[in-house]
């Protein structure tokens, strides 16, 4: 029996800003696919760490972040779409839209910046010894891809040479998940899910199965062993096998889907997951893959992006149909976020100071270490 941290870094503001200092606005961050800013001028304004990011597809088709702050007097350049607390939905009233194909005009003095951060103009200002339109560039924030997801990276480390890579951040999950066409795959349909319960415990939840049996009866039905001794003896490098005749994560166990090209064997019948540090859960199927992106909002609340992603080639056939998976993933995910929700209630008790993982729950002591190595030695 292993102690989890304490409960209040699950329930306080102050330790919610120490991770959003020292882990979200330093690590790769999940906070895409490509696939979602696929023409250039295309983009999205996303909340990281308090801070608000601009993500553009540049003329060449490359991705691009920004701060979404002007260089000028500091305003924020893009609003995200639709979000009630932004400034000019607060006021009713309309601010000049902001990105074109080549170009991001601030609204307040109209200084123009190209997709790529670099003024292009200031109205009436020309070039002079202290104007100089190189030195007005936006904040760059660090992008990079892998398997169709964009990450950013608010913040370079202090030695320039010891920069982590997204690679080395992803580690073994890379070459884990080689043969799935990760890269290709496209959403089908996508769930936004609002959970009242802290990240930590959700990543904590994903990395463990010893809840399977009480908490998921539908999924032991085509993943028998899950229920099996906790979910103590599952070999996830090699796959977790079905029950006879089931292959893939739907209510039969089966679906007219074809799998994947290139998968072998073991992957054409069996599940494989991934926890990739520290926002991105993803699940993989013969022929889909349910991929989890968390955004901390509070310390008890999380929004969860699931998208479930599919073949290109089953997409584009008329009678494709991904709500066999979806609704069973809903119901899986639906079962989970109702018990994160009940620890993050039980958790906040004054006599409640800390949980204990059990010996399968051995994989969750990932999250404990994980955050000690960012974070510091923490009290106990
Ligand atoms: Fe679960």
């Amino acid at each position: 029996m292993q102690k989890s941290l304490l409960s209040r870094y699950y329930t306080t503001p102050e330790f919610l800003a120490r991770e959003q200092s020292q882990i979200f606005a330093r690590e790769w961050f999940c906070a895409g696919r490509e696939e979602d800013l696929p023409t250039p001028g295309n983009h999205a304004v996303l909340e990281i760490a308090k801070e608000s990011i601009l993500v553009v597809c540049a003329p060449q088709g490359q991705l691009k972040a920004h701060y979404n702050v002007c260089r000028h007097r500091g305003s924020r350049l893009c609003e995200p779409a639709q979000d009630p607390q932004s400034p000019d939905a607060r006021w009713d009233v309309t601010l000049p839209a902001a990105i074109t194909a080549n170009s991001i005009r601030c609204p307040y003095h109209q200084w123009t910046y190209n997709l790529d951060g670099e003024l292009l103009g200031a109205p009436f200002l020309k070039d002079s010894a202290d104007f100089r339109k190189e030195d007005f560039s936006l904040h760059p924030v660090a992008i990079d891809t892998w398997a169709g997801f964009f990450f950013l990276k608010l913040e370079k480390s202090d030695n320039e040479k010891t920069q982590p890579t997204l690679q080395s951040q992803l580690g073994p999950a890379v070459t884990r998940t080689q043969r799935y066409p990760l890269h290709d795959l496209r959403t089908a349909h996508a769930i936004n899910y609002d959970v009242a319960a802290n990240w930590k415990l959700i990543l904590e939840n994903y990395n463990e199965c010893y809840h399977c049996g009480g908490v998921h009866p539908e999924l032991c039905e085509v993943v028998p062993d899950f229920k099996q001794a906790g979910g103590s003896n599952l070999n996830w490098d090699d796959g977790i096998p079905h029950r006879p005749g089931a292959y893939t994560f739907t209510k039969s166990g089966t679906t007219t889907r074809a799998p994947f090209p290139g998968l072998n064997e073991n992957e054409q019948v069996r599940h494989k997951g991934e926890l990739c540090f520290p926002n991105l859960m993803l699940s993989l199927a013969c022929d889909h893959v349910a991929a989890f992106v968390l955004w901390p909002q509070a310390p008890d609340r999380t929004r969860i992006v699931c998208r479930f992603l599919f073949h290109p080639s089953e997409i584009d056939k008329p009678n494709f149909n991904p709500m066999d998976a979806v609704e069973f993933w809903d119901l899986v995910n639906r079962q989970d976020w109702a018990i994160c929700e009940r620890v993050q209630q039980g958790i906040r008790s004054r006599v409640h100071k800390f949980g204990y993982y059990a010996p399968m729950e051995d994989p969750s002591l990932d999250i404990r270490n994980y955050i000690q190595s960012r974070l510091g030695p923490l009290p106990e």
